[in-house]
């Protein structure tokens, strides 16, 4: 009989943004006539930049002829977008070989799937809220799962405590509450990693929405990450690929650790074995469009959208201010985490919410214990929607 992997039956029923599309279609269906504003999982509206899409038809019909034609290309991504984004990092002062960064269809995927490279017996670190690929992915393993109080008192950015952890995982800025780590906090944690000889999983996604110079937009940026980081960032939110999927994944050359009889494993070398193995890279075309992300150009045009979702993201805090409910986030991230109005539980305000305001935000019980009683709305709609709801909000709790 095949036995399965029992560890399943420990999730959820379902993954919580599943759950969520769910409860709102049930409504959609016995509602038609209502106009449902989304505001739940963080799903952009705009349309990609005409650079992206002028680069995406040119590979288009570049595979259209024979002699430009490409089949399966390098797993690890083509070498022009693996360049394009080392001299992004640049920007930074951070120097990347190419062969340092893995192109992948999100983040997502690699956040999932980097379980791979540790083994059962290694104490995983998660924040409490945080995005549940985290947790989920290792309760799929079986995995022994200590977690970091993420709360008003420290601002929803919890530091390195008395316990040991092998495994960390750090979200800045942050899923979902909006809070961002300084180059201090997240120094701490990096020295806590070389001394306990763990690694930090630090996923960047939202990097691109950091306003404020002095705040860190990667974990390179603090010296010795380099030997105790691996970073995971994406274009969805960056450069509207929600839909188009790419991301990469950052896996220094200088991330060894000791095997059991005491050789150096490269992290590197192993997530390349994974990778070849088991991925056979992103498309061409995608490649393409995600390499004019970093052009000059490119580079331009997507500062239109993330204005435009701050703008959203500014609106609704100006709202939830006036209506004096306490939210964290919202400057520096395309997430607004607030207190649910009432006292009420975070489920039943998603339903109160969808009922009498036909607004769809995230309960954030979904995102851990701490997260009962908040609720995450993120300022990815449309100008006109994220004003519609608001002022439905307003009339709620203003
Ligand atoms: C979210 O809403 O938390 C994200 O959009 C989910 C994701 O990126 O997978």
């Amino acid at each position: 009989m095949a036995k399965m992997n029992e560890n399943y039956l420990n999730l959820k029923e379902s993954y919580l943004f599943s759950e969520v599309a769910a409860r709102v279609k049930a409504y959609k269906d016995k509602n038609p006539d209502k106009k449902v504003i989304p505001m739940g999982i963080g799903d952009v509206t705009l349309p990609l930049v005409t650079s992206v899409v002028e680069a995406m038809k040119v590979a288009a019909s570049e595979m259209g002829q024979l002699t430009t034609f490409r089949g399966y290309g390098p797993e690890q991504g083509y070498e022009f977008l693996r360049l394009a984004i080392s001299e992004y990092y640049s920007r930074l002062k951070i120097r990347l070989d190419t062969s340092e960064i893995f192109i992948s269809d999100g983040a997502k995927s690699d956040v999932g799937n980097i379980t791979d490279l540790f083994s059962n017996d290694n104490v995983i670190m998660i924040p409490d809220p945080v995005y549940p690929v985290y947790v989920d992915s290792n309760l799929m393993l079986g995995r022994h799962i200590e977690y970091l109080d993420a709360n008003e008192g420290n601002n929803f950015l919890p530091l390195p405590d008395n316990r040991h952890a092998d495994i960390i995982y750090l979200c800045s800025p942050n899923n979902p509450t909006g809070a961002v780590y300084s180059k201090k906090q997240l120094a701490l944690w990096v020295d806590y990693a070389l001394e306990h000889d763990s690694i930090i999983l630090f996923d960047a996604a939202y990097e691109s929405f950091i306003i404020d110079n002095e705040l860190p937009r990667s974990i390179f940026e603090i010296p010795g990450a380099e030997k105790c980081a691996i970073e995971f960032c994406s274009l969805s939110k960056t450069a509207g690929f929600t839909g188009t999927r790419c991301g990469y994944t950052i896996v220094p050359k200088a991330l060894t650790r000791k095997s059991s009889n005491g050789a150096d494993i490269s992290i590197n070398k192993l997530w390349n074995r994974r990778q070849t193995t088991k991925f056979n890279g992103v498309s061409y075309i995608i490649q393409r469009g995600a390499a004019a992300v970093f052009s000059e150009e490119g580079q331009i045009q997507v500062k239109k959208p993330l204005d435009y979702y701050r703008g959203n993201a500014r609106i609704m805090g100006e709202t939830l201010t006036k209506c004096g409910v306490y939210y964290s986030g919202g400057t520096n991230s395309p997430y607004l985490w607030l207190r649910c109005p009432n006292n009420m539980a975070s489920w039943d305000f998603f339903d109160f919410l969808l009922e009498n305001a036909n607004v769809v935000g995230t309960p954030g019980a979904g995102f851990g214990k701490n997260g009962e009683g908040f609720f995450r709305l993120t300022a990815f709609s449309t100008r006109e929607n994220t004003i519609e709801a608001m002022d439905r909000f307003m009339k709620l709790f203003g």
